[in-house]
């Protein structure tokens, strides 16, 4: 049992929150100290000493290892493929082909079974990106895989792949209209301030400590994957689909994931493979995606362009917002980037368009990568806005509060709980914004007058989603209890966030709670996506403690012997473990496994089981986001020509926090992705074959820790009541979405060079 291995921290204290002043009528409920809590990761001390198993860490006897091959163009199709000398090296059992995969992999006639990638695995001879899956070596050993892989003769009929990146260029592209209110058209080229600017961001590869992985193992009947997965319900759902079993006979195992970003929301090819050769071969299968392949064919952020044309009065009041995008997607798929995700509804501007088009590259397939859209999206529209200000002079954050709207006027509604004035303000107090003097290079770090600064501010929003999903909690006559649902925490802290929930409905301790996740074989859990998974899990538990909990308080009245015996139930409660009456003051109480001992029951169990938001009617009458601001200090060095993010204030409104530690861990390790979107992190294709040149770790550049700022986090911590009783919302992406735009604007501040291509070089500012 797991449970035995963890070793909780003690939790700290937290002021409760205080209930939405905005909302009249939300519930009046005070958590326990734990909900708030810096808990450490019950989960921890199990990575720290590597007891933690990761999809490739499985190993069964008898198994055999895979080793993809990739193709090595981008565009065109393969002419000839000799694996018969592969074939015949030591241990080797089989090379996979287009040829002769016909047989293993039989896929679903109704088209796309939710794999990353649309196309079938090796299901023709065509080749649209460099690095897709043209052979699978499988051997005895790794390194005789290796070897046979090695040896396959691929000979190719190469076109020239299409790699362009001025995606506004291109001809007649379909126009999908995402939100559109009054007359952009005519408003904008009236209006007295105007900003129109193309802002372009490029592809950006996910980069998770642990690579994808599959060990299959298939027992003739059914098969389980251990894979490294943010989704194991939507895993068995589609990988079910795609190798042709019922869905109960597909299992998916996600222990412990070393990070996805987004990368693992869905499965790619090779799952599939490994499904189908573990079948085939009737042994267990691994197959470790290389690094290099995770920068073609495992997703990643797709490239955007996108023109923004704001227009203003002479007093900063928006009267237009024109948005018009476009993303890459692959050959094969149309994948769709939300830019457009926040801008209907950040601003009030009576005048808005929101328009986009997909251009097709020779890419392998994008997927989400934290903030989805959204982060891509606000580095335009927020850059814009910085942009705006310069030519109004105004400050940057007066201009955001001008601006500020207390409706969604893209629908009407009003938001669940919008606090984004208050992201502004609380942020530019922790700066000391008000010591901002404007001018472009007016400012010095202190006692270094050789270090200019630079300061710049930007919003973010993130959609809020609660999904219906289920949990199972067991209180036990040992006295512990246990809590399971079929989730999976990705490194943000779903292990810890479960057991809190139990531990304040119950007052059970933490290390005595067990907590279950990563196996489809539980009730159905949320994927870990969209900052969506605490926000769905936290009602579940909460539900699934309380049935447990109805149980046990019923069975302390029905069983003989019980000091409740023949009492109202009702008038009972679960308070620091034991068995009370409500409101009886310094109540003893009887501990909960005593009353299980004494009915002679092993447990007590509950389902939680609560609908999403859009199974509520309320909730379908608000607009429901997390809005943050995020301000962020450069020093830039002319001497050297040396530019370093010094300093990051990230503050957040995302409803209630549930564990203190885990959700700033969250918003740290954003502002460093941010500080790699905004300066370092950009895959660059070779235009003469599609080749990622930079695809590893060594020329793929993401910050270090001397890269990384100085970051003061701070949450608004108010509960937002559409989201359940303790009204969390997720903080996955939030922290993410404005870092990029504040650090350019920052760069303006410092040095007047306004950086509209991401990344930022030095180059850039060498003029
Ligand atoms: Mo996030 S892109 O939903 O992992």
């Amino acid at each position: 049992m797991l449970s035995s291995l963890f070793e909780a921290e003690k939790y700290l204290a937290a002021p409760a929150a205080d209930p939405d002043p905005d909302q009249p009528g939300a519930p009046a409920f005070t958590p326990s100290a734990i909900i708030g809590a810096s808990v450490s990761r019950i989960d921890g001390p199990l990575k720290t000493t590597g007891r933690a198993s990761y999809a490739a860490d499985y190993n069964f006897p008898r198994m055999v290892y895979a080793v993809p091959v990739g193709s090595t163009i981008a565009s065109g199709k393969i002419v000839s493929l000799n694996a018969s000398a592969a074939e015949k090296m030591p241990g080797v059992l089989l090379v996979v082909t287009h040829e002769n995969i016909g047989d293993m992999l039989r896929t679903p006639a109704n088209g796309r079974s939710g794999i990353g990638e649309g196309r079938p695995v090796m299901s023709d001879n065509m080749v649209s990106y460099w690095g897709q899956y043209v052979a699978l070596a499988v051997a005895e050993s790794f390194e005789q895989a290796q070897a046979a892989a090695a040896a396959v003769r691929i000979e190719y009929d190469a076109q020239k792949p299409n790699l362009s990146t001025a995606f506004l260029d291109d001809p007649d592209i379909a126009m999908n209209v995402a939100s559109r209110r009054g007359d952009t058209g005519a408003a904008f080229p009236n209006a007295a301030v105007q900003v129109d600017q193309i802002y372009s961001t490029p592809v950006e590869t996910h980069n998770p400590m642990e690579m994808h992985a599959t060990v299959a193992v298939w027992d003739g009947k059914s098969f389980t994957l251990y894979e490294s997965s943010q989704n194991v319900v939507g895993f068995q759902n589609s990988l079910a689909q795609a190798l042709g079993v019922p869905k109960e006979n597909m299992r998916i195992i996600s222990r412990f994931i070393g990070s996805g970003f987004g990368s693992k929301l869905s499965a790619w090819p090779q799952a599939v493979l490994a499904g189908s050769v573990s079948r085939k071969l009737n042994r267990p299968v691994k197959l470790t995606v290389p690094r290099k392949m995770m920068f073609t064919a495992t997703g990643h952020r797709a490239a955007t362009q996108q023109r923004m044309r704001i227009g203003a009065s002479p007093d900063g009041r928006l009267v237009s917002l024109e948005q018009n995008y476009r993303n890459h997607s692959s050959i094969g798929d149309n994948s769709r980037e939300n830019c457009g995700e926040a801008t209907p509804f950040l601003y009030s501007v009576p005048n808005l368009l929101v328009s986009s088009g997909i251009v097709k590259r020779n890419v392998g397939t994008p997927c989400p990568m934290r903030g989805p859209g959204a982060v891509p999206g606000l580095f335009a529209v927020e850059s814009a806005m910085d942009e705006l200000a310069i030519k109004l002079k105004m400050d940057p954050v007066e201009l955001r509060l001008r601006n500020d709207t207390l409706i969604d006027e893209s629908n009407k509604k009003p938001f669940s709980s919008r606090h984004y004035k208050e992201c502004l303000q609380v942020g530019a107090e922790k700066f000391g914004w008000a010591r901002r003097t404007p001018a472009v290079g007016s400012m010095r770090a202190p006692g270094r007058p050789d270090l200019v600064l630079g300061w710049g501010v930007a919003g973010a929003s993130w959609s809020a989603g609660r999904r219906g999903c289920e949990a199972t909690v067991v209180l036990k006559s040992d006295g512990t209890a246990r809590v399971s649902s079929a989730t999976q925490d990705i490194g943000t802290g779903t292990y810890t966030v479960m057991a809190q929930i139990v531990s304040d409905r119950t007052g059970i301790p933490i290390n005595r709670i067990d907590t279950v996740l990563g196996d489809s074989s539980l009730v159905p859990g949320p994927g870990s996506g969209g900052s969506t998974a605490t926000a769905s899990i936290v009602p579940a538990v909460a539900d699934g403690t309380d049935a447990a909990v109805k149980s046990l308080l019923a069975l302390a009245t029905q069983t003989a012997g019980s000091p409740f015996f023949q009492q109202d139930p009702a008038k009972l409660t679960l308070s620091a473990g034991r068995v009370c009456p409500i409101g009886a003051a310094a109540a003893p109480g009887v501990p909960f496994q005593d009353i299980l001992r004494m009915a002679n029951a092993a447990e007590v169990s509950g389902l939680g089981h609560p609908g999403g938001l859009g199974s509520d009617s309320k909730a379908g009458d608000c607009s429901m986001h997390s809005f943050g601001a995020q301000f962020a200090e450069v020093e830039w060095d002319p001497g050297i020509a040396r530019l370093r993010v010094s300093r990051v204030v990230s503050v957040v409104d995302g409803g209630r926090i549930i564990n203190r530690k885990t959700a700033t861990s969250q918003m740290l390790g954003a502002v460093v992705m941010g500080v790699g979107m905004a300066l370092m992190e950009q895959t660059v294709y070779d235009p003469r074959n599609g080749h990622p040149v930079n695809d590893n770790f060594a020329d793929y550049l993401v910050p270090t820790h001397a890269d990384s700022p100085s970051i003061d986090v701070h949450f608004l911590d108010i509960p937002d009541a559409m989201m359940g009783q303790y009204g969390a919302r997720g903080i996955g992406e939030i922290g993410l979405a404005g870092i990029a735009p504040a650090i350019t604007a920052a760069v303006y501040h410092a040095t007047g060079i306004r950086v509209r291509e991401l990344p930022v070089r030095i180059e850039d500012l060498l003029t």
